[in-house]
């Protein structure tokens, strides 16, 4: 009959306008593919049409089989089409949601969270002020001879000011003498008179030992021994290095310093330094006020120590001093528990700790 090929022909403008339709409905490019395989898959629409073409009539064959390839062309362009404008819409909105600022700076590695002790960080501060001064590092063991720590020192092992020192000591070697744990940095300057001579300016920070805890003293803890000598040094030098030292470290153009009489065997005549200060609040202000903190121990080297190491004493003299680090931390950075410095803990550590690239120099500044 005639009318087949116009119902079919009709049922095709149909397919074809379902399939578009579904094709421009297609929100993205997974709904679109399944709307690719419904129309041209192998058990698609256009299959399901052409499977018909067997049963047809050859001319009849050959006009259908023409418009349903002529469909299956335009299906496939419209898909072609729709697929890369979803594809661009898909692009433009992954580009807008993973948009990378790169000017923002990178994230903090290891190197920026560690922080530098606060101990670490003064006695660079101090090493620095004093090799400004023309002053080198000494070092010298922790684990001390009696003869460096005591004797040589002017205490003989008799000596009261053995009792003073809270000395933690090893067992007896073979020589008869306990090995001590150092109670303080003045060993290095036997270490150093014996080692080199005059004229000599050192500094030595270290690790000294004490049997002794509360809430200012721990058993162990820091200091930092100055040593001048050569044949005129004298007290008015020793004065004005630790009043300039002063000055430096705290970073004020005055400091309050009182200079007591006290006593050292290894010294004479011995001084104990106390710097003034104000508490303001919780801050403490160096450099006014009228509290007194005592920060160090000085003197004219003791002439029976310079013979001791076998310096004329009347041919050479010099200043020594020894000076609590952990003390001048304290007052700087106002860090009230001694007993926070060693107990490892790292939020004290983050709090008061100093980052890596804080290097202290007298012309870029002593703190942060
Ligand atoms: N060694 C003394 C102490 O630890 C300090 C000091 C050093 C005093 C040098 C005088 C000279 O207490």
């Amino acid at each position: 009959m005639a009318e087949t090929p116009t119902a079919q022909t009709a049922s095709l403008e149909g397919i074809e306008g379902e399939l578009l339709a579904a094709v421009a409905k297609a929100p993205d490019l997974n709904a679109l593919e399944e709307v690719r395989v419904a129309a041209l898959g192998k058990k698609g629409r256009v299959s399901e049409l052409m499977q018909t073409l067997g049963r047809m009539a050859p001319e009849e064959r050959k006009s259908f089989g023409q418009a349903v390839n002529q469909l299956k062309e335009r299906v496939g362009e419209a898909l072609d089409a729709k697929r890369e404008t979803l594809g661009r819409a898909a692009l433009s909105a992954r580009l807008a949601a993973e948009r990378a600022d790169v000017t923002l700076p990178v994230r903090e590695g290891p190197l920026a969270d560690g922080r530098t002790h606060p101990v670490s960080q003064v006695a660079d501060e101090i090493t620095e002020i004093f090799a400004d001064m023309g002053f080198s590092i000494a070092e010298g063991p922790d684990i001390e001879t009696d003869f460096n720590n005591f004797t040589a020192l002017n205490i003989p092992p008799e000596h009261p000011a053995r009792q003073d020192h809270d000395t933690f000591y090893f067992a007896e070697g073979p020589d008869g003498t306990r090995p001590v744990l150092r109670t303080h940095t003045s060993p290095v300057q036997i270490r150093t008179m014996l080692q080199k001579k005059p004229p000599l300016r050192i500094i030595a920070p270290g690790r000294v030992y004490r049997s002794d805890s509360d809430q200012t003293h721990t058993p162990m803890f820091h200091q930092v021994e100055g040593l001048a000598i050569d044949e005129e040094t004298h007290l008015g030098h020793l004065k004005w290095v630790l009043e300039e030292f002063c000055k430096a470290f705290f970073e004020v153009p005055q400091v309050k310093m009182r200079f007591r009489a006290s006593h050292f065997p290894f010294t004479e005549p011995s001084m104990e330094v106390d710097i003034g200060y104000a508490k303001v609040g919780d801050e403490i202000r160096i450099g006014e006020g009228d509290q007194w903190l005592e920060i160090l121990g000085c003197g004219m080297v003791h002439p029976n120590v310079l013979k001791n190491v076998g310096l004329d004493p009347t041919r050479y003299q010099g200043f020594a001093f020894g000076l609590g680090i952990d003390r001048i931390a304290m007052l700087k950075y106002g860090m009230p528990d001694l007993r926070a410095f060693f107990s490892a803990d790292l939020r004290w550590l983050k709090h008061y700790g100093f980052p890596s690239y804080a290097v202290p120099t007298l012309a870029g500044g002593l703190g942060q």
